[in-house]
């Protein structure tokens, strides 16, 4: 068990992050243990990026993007899913539990989706250990 997890979330401009600005705006609470980079597109988030992340003490690395058909930079999110499905294959063989990279789309206009995506996540990787890794 790990109640307060370091996670890094990778938040596209356009929808995840503009998501959280919202989240902001409407006074939801982002748990204070969720360290946002925000990009440009969720397809801009390099392999070297999310392994770097664990490397320096990530428990979990959750990217957040446009939904399906909405990407600003048409196939980012698409690229994404991909990746994330190849990397989790490497985190195995590394022995860290895929379940600590997650890809979601979230709308611009739905704070309360991103903030459940959040929670979910957070929850998930708080019933894991602490991770310690040599990436
Ligand atoms: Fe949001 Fe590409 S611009 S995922």
């Amino acid at each position: 068990m790990n109640p307060n997890p370091e996670i890094v979330a990778f938040f596209c401009q356009w929808c995840a992050y503009a998501a959280a600005d919202n989240a902001g705006r409407a006074r939801l609470n982002i748990p204070s243990n969720i360290k946002t980079v925000r990009v440009m597109c969720s397809g801009r988030v390099d392999p070297e990026f999310i392994l770097e992340a664990f490397k320096k003490g990530a428990d979990g690395v959750l990217i957040a993007g446009c939904i399906e058909g909405s990407c600003h930079y048409k196939t980012g999110n698409l690229q994404t899913a991909k990746r994330v499905m190849i990397l989790s294959t490497v985190l195995k063989s590394l022995n860290i539990e895929p379940v600590r990279l997650r890809f979601e789309g979230v709308k611009a206009d739905d704070p309360e989706g991103l903030l459940r995506i959040i929670n979910d996540f957070n929850n998930t990787v708080s019933l894991l250990e602490p991770l310690s890794c040599e990436v």
